[in-house]
Formats: C-alpha cells, sequence, structure tokens
C-alpha cells in the first residue's frame, strides 16, 4: 500500500489552524504530526500552502436528461473539472420517472457514473410521485445510503409535489432519519406567468426572470418550512438565490427551527442587470431560481458568514450555447424564440472553490475556517459524509487539497476542463487556487495537469445527517 507524507503545510479544518505533516497510508490519513520523521513512499512539499479538506460540492446534475436534451457534462468530464477546482466529492441527483420507482433511478444513475467519475460521489433521490405502496422506498434507501430526498414546489408537469405529498415525505423522513432537501419557488404562479408572457409574445430569455419573482421563491420557502416544522423535521432549501427566501431561512432559523440552506456561485456574483438587454445570450443565465439583481448578493455573502446559510454548492446544470461543441447536439438554442424551452441550468463546478475562495477569504476577510465549513464540512455533516469526508483527521478519507493563496487564476472556457462552450465568471482573475488535488490519497491534479483514471471514483453510501 503506498504512503504519502505531505510536509510543512499549514493544515486548516472547520475549527483548526496549524502547521503539521499528514501520513497517507493507501486511501486515508494514517497520522497526523509535527516534524514527522518516517518513511513514505512518496514526499509532498507544502510549505506556502494550506492543506485542506477536499471539497464537497452537495449539488450537481451530471447528464441530467431534461425533456431532449442531457447537461453536457458526463460523470467524467464533470468529476475531472470539479477535481481540477479542488472538489474531491460531488453529489448528484437520481431522478424518479413519474411511474417509476426510486430504486430504478438509483441504478439508473449509478450506471452512468460507476464507469465515469474520477472523484468519489453520492446520490440524492429526487422524489417525482410518491403514491403510498412506494413510502416504504424511503425507508430502504436511507438503509442504503441515500439517506436525502429532493422535493420539488415547481415545474408543475415533470416535478412538482402537492403540499399533502411533500408533508407525506417529510413526516416519512422524520421517521426513518432521511433528510429533505426542497427546491422552493411557487410553480403555479411561475407557469401562469410563463404562458401569458409566452401569449403576449414576450419570448426572449430576460422575460425567464420575470415569469419567477423572488416572491415565488420567499413565499415557496417559507411553506415548506411551515410544513417540515409541522412533520417535526430538519429541511434544506437548495439553490437560495435572493435576499427574501433567504430572510424565511434565517428567522426560522432564530425561533430554533432546524431550517438550512444552500446558495451558489451563480446568485453571489451575477446579477440580472447584465444580461437584460434581451439578446438571446441571456440564455447563459437561465436557470431556477433565475439569476436576482445584484443588490440580494451582499446579503447572501453576510448570511453565509452568520450561518444563516451553510454551503455553496454549485448546482452544476451545463448546456452549451451553440450547436456541434465537442459534437454535441442543440442545447440552449432549443430556446431561441420561446424561453421556457430554453434547458434551465449553469455550470459552475470547476470554480466554486475559487469563488467562494476570493468573494469569501480574499474581499470579505472570512477566516479559512469558514471556507473549509462551508465549501466541505457543512455538507458532510448534513449529508451523512462526516467524518469520512470534510476534514482531515487520523482515519478519514485522504481527500486533500494543497491551495496555493498565491496562485492567481484566470477562469475562462478557453482552459476550462468543464465540457460546456461558455463560462459564467469569464475574464474572472481569482488570487488563490488549487496546486494538488489527492482523492483517497491518489494525486489526480498536479496544476492543471489530470491525473486520474475514469472510475476511480467511489459510490458512497451516506450515513443519516449530524445537524451542524
Ligand atoms: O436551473 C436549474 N437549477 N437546473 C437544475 C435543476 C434544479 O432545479 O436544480
Ligand atoms: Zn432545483
Ligand atoms: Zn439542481
Amino acid at each position: 500500500m503506498p504512503t504519502t507524507l505531505i510536509k510543512n503545510g499549514r493544515i486548516i479544518t472547520a475549527s483548526d489552524d496549524y502547521f503539521a505533516d499528514v501520513l497517507i497510508d493507501d486511501d486515508r490519513i494514517k497520522l497526523i504530526g509535527s516534524k514527522l520523521q518516517v518513511r513514505a513512499d512518496h514526499t509532498i512539499d507544502a510549505l506556502g500552502k494550506y492543506v485542506i479538506p477536499g471539497g464537497i460540492d452537495c449539488h450537481t446534475h451530471m447528464e441530467l436528461p431534461v425533456g431532449s436534451v442531457v447537461s453536457s457534462d458526463d460523470f467524467e468530464t464533470g468529476t475531472i473539472a470539479a477535481a481540477h477546482g479542488g472538489t474531491t466529492t460531488i453529489i448528484d441527483f437520481a431522478t424518479q420517472a413519474r411511474g417509476g420507482s426510486m430504486h430504478a433511478a438509483l441504478d439508473e444513475w449509478l450506471a452512468k457514473a460507476e464507469p465515469k467519475a474520477v472523484i468519489d460521489y453520492g446520490m440524492h433521490m429526487i422524489v417525482s410521485y410518491l403514491p403510498d405502496n412506494l413510502l416504504a422506498e424511503m425507508d430502504t434507501l436511507v438503509r442504503e445510503g441515500v439517506t436525502s430526498f429532493k422535493l420539488f414546489t415547481a415545474y408543475p408537469e415533470r416535478l412538482q409535489l402537492d403540499d399533502g405529498t411533500i408533508f407525506k415525505a417529510m413526516e416519512r423522513a422524520g421517521d426513518n432519519g432521511g433528510f429533505i432537501m426542497m427546491h422552493a419557488e411557487n410553480g403555479s404562479v411561475i407557469d401562469y406567468l410563463v404562458q401569458k408572457f409566452i401569449a403576449e409574445g414576450k419570448t426572449s430569455p430576460n422575460y425567464h426572470p420575470l415569469s419567477r419573482p423572488h416572491q415565488a421563491e420567499a413565499e415557496a420557502v417559507h411553506r415548506v418550512i411551515a410544513l417540515a416544522e409541522m412533520a417535526h423535521v430538519p429541511v434544506y432549501i437548495v439553490h437560495v438565490s435572493s435576499h427574501l427566501a433567504m430572510e424565511q431561512i434565517r428567522a426560522a432559523r432564530n425561533r430554533g427551527i432546524p431550517a438550512y440552506g444552500e446558495t451558489c456561485p451563480q446568485y453571489l456574483y451575477l446579477a440580472s442587470e447584465d444580461y437584460d438587454d434581451g439578446s438571446f445570450d441571456g440564455a447563459k443565465f437561465v436557470c431556477s431560481p433565475p439569476i436576482r439583481e445584484r443588490a440580494n448578493q451582499e446579503p447572501l455573502w453576510q448570511a453565509l458568514a452568520a450561518d444563516d446559510l451553510q454551503t455553496v454548492a454549485t448546482d452544476h446544470c451545463p448546456f452549451c450555447m451553440k450547436e456541434g461543441y465537442k459534437g454535441l447536439p442543440k442545447q440552449k438554442e432549443l430556446g431561441r424564440g420561446n424561453f421556457a424551452k430554453i434547458p434551465n441550468g449553469v455550470p459552475g463546478v470547476e470554480n466554486r472553490m475559487h469563488l467562494v475562495y476570493q468573494g469569501g477569504v480574499v474581499e470579505r476577510g472570512w477566516s479559512m475556517n469558514r471556507f473549509v465549513q462551508v465549501t466541505s464540512t457543512a455538507a458532510a455533516k448534513l449529508f451523512g459524509l462526516f467524518p469520512r469526508k470534510g476534514t482531515i483527521a487520523v482515519g478519514s478519507d485522504a481527500d486533500i487539497v494543497l491551495w496555493d493563496p498565491n496562485r492567481s487564476y484566470n477562469i475562462s472556457a478557453a482552459t476550462h476542463f468543464m465540457r460546456v462552450d461558455y463560462n459564467p465568471y469569464e475574464g474572472l482573475t481569482v488570487s488563490g487556487s488549487p496546486v494538488l488535488v489527492l482523492s483517497r490519497g491518489r494525486v489526480i491534479f498536479e496544476g492543471d495537469k489530470f491525473l486520474g483514471q475514469p472510475g476511480q471514483g467511489e459510490y458512497l453510501r451516506r450515513g443519516t445527517h449530524a445537524l451542524p
């Protein structure tokens, strides 16, 4: 079994910050100590670098079918891109077909991921329909390591569940230890506005955000927290995009309700004012919830600092702007002439750590501990991976990133590894970047050089949540 010694690094976890050496034996951390005098097969000098736990992106959609298209990153290209940016675990979503079983969906998604993933991965389950005879599936899934269920209050034709069904799923999760994740937007109001705009000939991408007002998000967040409170279960709101939605979570938490929230780089960095000229270029930024006005950004950053929001995930769901990129068919172009037909989603898995470091640590003075908490540890705890993932400790998986605070990095589609023909953060230079990425003890990125293998990522059977 190969051993690796990381010397002279500054180790950062969510709670600690100290100088020490780390000995890795095969895929786990064996020893941590000052000036370790041990022999190892490989030695890595981490002088001047932070030694941090690999990032955990708990919200991705690799090769997700949406209507007639499939998101453009598969589990190989998407996990390579993730690793390049310092993320060593993703949690993706298996989607139950309406009328189908959840286990069938899990098998389908694992078959996609298993031969391709270069980093470890878990699966959440999207529940699209829940007759009573399928409730027991939620229990077996929790026992088998799929311990979180995403439910939708939007997308009426495909995924939206009524309040009674959401409540039923929440109650069941309360009984079996499962964790409920909510996509919270008022789908019925949005559906009405979409139809109205299209009928009025308002078809360009800038009508996408107008059809999904921030109040439609805040109302649904408020409602699902009330449902969770009645069902006596914790609830996690995914992709919180607006100040008003975040305030619902903050208010609930202030009342002692176990409500948790995630936001994404697109809501922290992008602003609707920047692309509302009506051109089709706006399709790049069509995701749901939509990108909001700039005034929402600072309250979201502050909420992350104050623990009113707990995680930054990406909701990585890329679709190309132009037909033919790397042989891919028409994707965003499908919505030219009808914004409602633009496949929803933006890329981000590669740049999440860059963007949180830049915005949090460099520009807002966060501690490195908070950076690690928000990008790794909180997700590990919420989604049943801690302490195997999300920290640097004896016995933990050796998912380790050497982060160079002095390596400036220019974000661009010309150099990124994501299989998509644009980058929402094109041209932004950030002032910190990974220089070495280890996945379970193996170096898979050295700078910009990929050294891993498709299929080396392992499926993670997760435990139940340990709420931070
Ligand atoms: O636009 C988005 N967010 N696409 C991915 C699916 C989802 O709702 O998370
Ligand atoms: Zn969603
Ligand atoms: Zn999503």
